[in-house]
């Protein structure tokens, strides 16, 4: 980590206990005092809030919507500590990065941009990602269990997603199945998975779980205006990162609990409606009835069966005449 991003990572950790001297800083940092004072007066100058307490040292108290390397590490579980966080200000994709880094064998890391420029979504849709309103990022991790037990980490991200911004910001999202996240009618949340398998086989599977969720995104593109929302809250971008990768983290260490998935449902926008379900092509009209443990649909789809789907896209039915 650079001096600047140092500093951030013991300003951010000492955030839970109070404050941190200049000593310590610069022992910590292996710089002088006077170094430490200059580095903290240019983070000033950026927008950071570090009041200097009387006679104890520093303390932060305001951090801008600036993505940092070391504030995010701060703020992730020991378990995570030397998990690698690659912050860009601008980027493709953060899943592509993390398919590259992947395929050089790295085997978990965080992957975060300000903006990307070629944001992907599912069923090769694109996802607008513009700078300082959003947070995009992606949690790459390698697993010994087969790809099909893997997948379930869509909706669990989903969960954990919604979790995270109930806790931080206090709103509560919807999941529109499979894996979209719903305010107000409007969707505020995609998330991607991709998989990294190995030609050659091999005993692990990589898993690049990407998330975009849009905090103050105004001016949509015409074509999204109607569909795109955003969350309205101007949370800090680097607490909601780590908290959710975090929660991912708890996947990737026990991928077989699928308790998740009672919240999950609770949290579904779509369960007992009628829905169309589109299966490249394929319609299919019935009523949600629930979910499975993998997170497939269950639809009733009217002739006394219960049908179960693991992909798709579905969109609410009107029902006739109903009330
Ligand atoms: C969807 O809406 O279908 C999924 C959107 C996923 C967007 C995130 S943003 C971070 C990561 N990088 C990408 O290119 N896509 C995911």
């Amino acid at each position: 980590m650079t001096l600047r991003e140092e500093l951030l990572y013991e300003l951010e950790r000492a955030r839970l206990t109070g404050e941190v001297s200049g000593e310590e800083l610069a022992k910590k940092l292996g710089v002088s005092r006077v170094a430490v004072w200059k580095a903290v007066g240019k983070l000033t100058e950026e927008g950071f809030e570090i009041d200097p307490v009387k006679g104890k040292g520093y303390r932060l108290s305001y951090a801008p919507q600036v993505l940092s390397e070391g504030r995010i590490r701060a703020l992730l579980p020991p378990a995570l500590s030397d998990m690698p966080v690659f912050v860009y200000n601008e980027t493709s994709s953060t899943n592509d990065r993390a398919k590259e880094a992947a395929s050089k064998g790295v085997r978990r890391a965080l992957f975060i941009s300000d903006r990307q420029t070629a944001g992907r979504g599912r069923l090769g849709r694109s996802f607008y990602s513009p700078a300082g309103v959003g947070v995009y990022f992606t949690y790459l991790f390698t697993s010994v269990r087969p790809v099909e037990e893997l997948c379930p980490v869509t909706p669990f991200a989903a969960v954990s997603v919604s979790r995270a911004v109930s806790e931080l910001c206090g709103i509560e999202v919807g999941i529109k199945w499979v894996n979209d996240l719903y305010l107000d009618g409007k969707k505020v949340c995609g998330i991607l998975s991709e998989a990294i398998t190995s030609l050659e086989g091999g005993d692990e599977n990589k898993i690049a779980v990407g998330i975009g969720i849009n905090l103050t995104t105004g001016a949509f593109p015409e074509e999204l205006q109607k569909k795109a929302g955003a969350l309205g809250a101007p949370v800090d971008r680097c607490a909601l990162a780590a908290k959710i990768a975090s929660m991912l983290f708890k996947f990737e260490e026990d991928p077989l609990d699928r308790s998740f998935m009672a919240e999950y449902t609770a949290r579904s926008t779509v369960l007992g409606k009628t829905v169309e379900l589109d299966r490249w092509g394929e319609k299919t009209v019935g009523k949600v009835t629930g979910f499975d443990r993998n997170g497939a649909l269950i639809l009733d789809t009217g002739d006394g069966q219960k049908r179960t789907y693991s992909g798709g896209e579905i969109s609410l039915r009107e029902v006739k005449g109903g009330a």
